[in-house]
Order: structure tokens, then sequence, then C-alpha cells
């Protein structure tokens, strides 16, 4: 049997794809688009596994689509492929309505299709992998964000997101397509694009620059080590029941600056800058992100529950590993700071 991972070059899924290979013998077909956030050297310790398949394309590529669930006999689609930096999504949204909201549009249709000519079709999955961020913002005394908490995206990127969550919704009470519906909050660890909080703060820590923080940086975010989110969605997709929604989170809410303030004292721990002071001095406050939203909490208490699932580290050791994974890996962060990746994939795909 064979997974199709779209958008698996990017940062959750080619942490996805390596975890999958790692405990399973089901091959993988990774669909992406190789957008600026797609780099298969991500993927470069499984590319030579039989098992691992590539395609560069897009998920609203319907023949593309169609042809690929066919041929390599598709039991489950897991759906990572997406635009999905905030702060892209705030200076041009067109992207984000097209892969977000118009491509899933498209892959529904070309999983819809394919599943209804099945002759079994109670083995078929399809996993939306979504986000936190579709309910809004909380205020401090607010409980977390349930399954059941109100839609309310307030970015661009959110409401494509959230869009994208109801046609999943749709297909299964209008065609009973068997979905599964994931919200995540943050994810930290290794091969996230420098754009995000947490590499960007190691990558510019490192080579002397600003440490940019919004607003007041009291902003309070959930975090999650990305394995423990690919733990979930494997979950998920063994045990879940279709047509449900499970909220993945850590409980590990913190606000930006102390984010920034841990990375620096891990910094100055196993880095120590060369004139002997704290990473700390480099922290700027800066301009705040229009319609910021002030603070996310995930309980996840329906997929503990229900479904037996557990995160394995807490945010001190996820977020050790991870400075640590960056400060063994700088030429994966050089390539991407320096835009070389781009040349290795066309070495490797003559794009
Ligand atoms: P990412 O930006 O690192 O990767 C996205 C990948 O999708 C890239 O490889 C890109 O090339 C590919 N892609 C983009 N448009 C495509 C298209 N039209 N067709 C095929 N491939 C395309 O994103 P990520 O952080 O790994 O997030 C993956 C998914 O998880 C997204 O759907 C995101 O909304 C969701 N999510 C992310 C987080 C987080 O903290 N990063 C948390 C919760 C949910
Ligand atoms: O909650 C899940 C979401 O988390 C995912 O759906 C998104 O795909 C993912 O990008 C992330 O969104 P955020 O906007 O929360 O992540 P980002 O890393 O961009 O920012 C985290 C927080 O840090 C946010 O409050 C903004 C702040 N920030 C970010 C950057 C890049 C700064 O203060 N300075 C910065 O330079």
């Amino acid at each position: 049997m064979t997974i199709l991972v779209t958008g698996g070059a990017g940062f959750i899924g080619s942490n996805f794809i390596i975890e999958w290979l790692g405990q399973s013998e089901e091959k993988v077909v990774n669909l992406d688009k190789l957008t600026y956030a797609g780099n298969p050297e991500n993927l470069k310790q499984v590319e030579n596994d039989p098992r691992y398949h590539f395609v560069q394309g897009d998920i609203g590529d319907t023949q593309l689509v169609s042809a690929l669930l066919n041929e390599f006999r598709i039991r489950a689609v897991v759906n990572f492929a997406a635009e999905s930096h905030v702060d892209r999504s705030i200076r041009g949204p067109e992207d984000f309505i097209q892969t977000n909201m118009v491509g899933t549009f498209r892959l529904l249709e070309a999983a819809r299709s394919y599943w209804s000519a099945l002759e079994d079709k109670s083995h078929f999955r399809f996993l939306h992998v979504s986000t936190d961020e579709v309910y809004g913002s909380l205020s401090p005394d607010d409980p977390a964000f349930t399954e059941t908490s109100r839609y309310e995206p307030n970015s661009p990127y959110s409401a494509s997101k959230a869009a994208s969550d109801h046609l999943v919704r749709a297909w299964y009470h209008t065609y009973d397509l068997p979905v599964l519906t994931t919200n995540c909050s943050n994810n930290y660890g290794p091969y996230q694009f420098p754009e995000k909080l947490i590499p960007l703060m190691i990558s510019n820590a490192l080579s002397g620059k600003p440490l940019p923080v919004y607003g007041d940086g009291q902003h309070v975010r959930d975090w999650l080590y990305v394995k423990d989110h690919c733990s979930a969605l494997r979950t998920v997709l063994d045990k879940g029941k279709t047509g449900e929604v499970y909220n993945i989170g850590g409980g590990n809410e913190k606000t930006n600056l102390e984010v920034v303030h841990i990375l620096c004292d891990i910094l100055d721990e196993l880095r120590s800058r060369s004139d002997g002071l704290s990473y700390k001095e480099q922290v700027v406050f800066i301009e705040d992100r229009p319609g910021h939203d002030r603070r996310y909490a995930i309980n996840a208490a329906k997929l503990q529950q229900e479904l037996g699932w557990a995160p394995a580290e807490t945010f001190e050791t996820g977020i050790h590993k991870t400075v640590k994974w960056y400060l063994d890996n700088q030429e994966w962060m050089q390539n991407v700071t320096n835009g070389s990746y781009r040349n290795w994939m066309k070495e490797h795909y003559s794009q």
C-alpha cells in the first residue's frame, strides 16, 4: 500500500515522511510544487529509498493528482501542501487563496473521483492538516481552543485555511468522502524555514543580526515539537473516526519574548558569543504584525483520551534538541538563507 503526502518537501511534511519511512513498510509518494518553502534537500536521507517517490507538481493539477492516485493505488492522502506564513499572506494573499482554497478543493475532487471508483471504499482516508489559527485569538483568561470552538480567522492565511477546513467538512457531509481534519498549534524542530520565529532567531543570533520581536513580545503561542505532531497525525490516520476533527497541541504556552530568551540562554550555553555577552543583547522590538493574534492555546484532550496520543517532548527537551540540530546543520541553514538550495533543486530536478 502507498500513501500520498502533499507538501512533503516543506517543514512538517519532510519530518513526517522521514518518520513514516522509519516506522512503516508502506511506500510514500511526495507531491510537492517546490515553492520557496519546498526543499527536497530535507529528504536527502530517504531520496534513494525505493519506498520513496518524489513528484514535482501542484495539488491543483487534477490530471496529475488523479494519475498518481490511480497509478500508485493510494490508500490515504495526507495534505500538508499550503502557503503557510502569516506575514507573507499579509503582503500577498493571492497564492494563499490559490493553493489553500482552490488547491484543496481540486485535491478533494480528485480524491472523491478516485475513491468513488474503488471496489473497497472502506479503507481510504483523506487527512487534512490544518492549524489552530482558524479559531482566532484568545484573551488571557479564555479556556484553550477545543474542536467546537468557533471559527474566527483573522489573517489571510488563517482565513484560507479555515475555508479549506470547511471544504473538507462539506466533502464528508455531502459526498461521504472519508476525511479527517487536524488543527495543530505552532510547530518547531528540524528543517523549519527560517522565516518562522524559532529558526529565524537562531539564524540571526548566530550571524550577529538583530532578533526582531513584534510589538511588546507578549503574544502567546502554544508550541509542539514537530515529531510529536507527526506521531499525532499517524495516530489520527490509524485510529481517527472519519468526519471528526482532532486538535493537536502539547500544552506549552509561552510568550514570544520568553521563547526568544530561552533560545538566547541555550545559545549562550552551547555557542557563546565571542565577546562573552548574551545573545539577548541582539533583541530589538519592532512594529507589530497587522491583526496579530494575541494568544493561541490548544486543548488536545480529545486526541489524548479517545485515541491515546501523548507528546514525547516537553518544551525544554524539544527546544534543546532543536537548537542543537540547527547548530549541527549550519550548512543546511546557509543553503536556505543564501538561496543556494534552489540551485541544489535545479541540479536534482532540472527545474
Ligand atoms: P511549509 O511552508 O514549510 O511547507 C509547505 C510545502 O507545501 C512546501 O514544500 C511547498 O513547496 C508545498 N506547496 C505549496 N503550495 C503547493 C501546491 N500548490 N502544490 C503542492 N505543494 C505545494 O509549511 P509547514 O510549516 O510544513 O506546514 C505544513 C502544513 O501544516 C500546512 O498546511 C500548514 O497550514 C499546517 N500547519 C503548520 C503549522 C506550523 O507551525 N508550521 C502548525 C499547524 C498546521
Ligand atoms: O499556530 C499554528 C501556525 O503557527 C501555523 O498554522 C503557521 O503555518 C505557522 O507559520 C505558525 O504561525 P505564526 O504566525 O504563529 O508563526 P511565526 O513563526 O510566523 O510567528 C510566531 C510568533 O512570533 C508570532 O506571534 C509572531 C512572532 N514573530 C514572528 C517573527 C517571524 C516575531 O515576534 N518576530 C518575527 O520575526
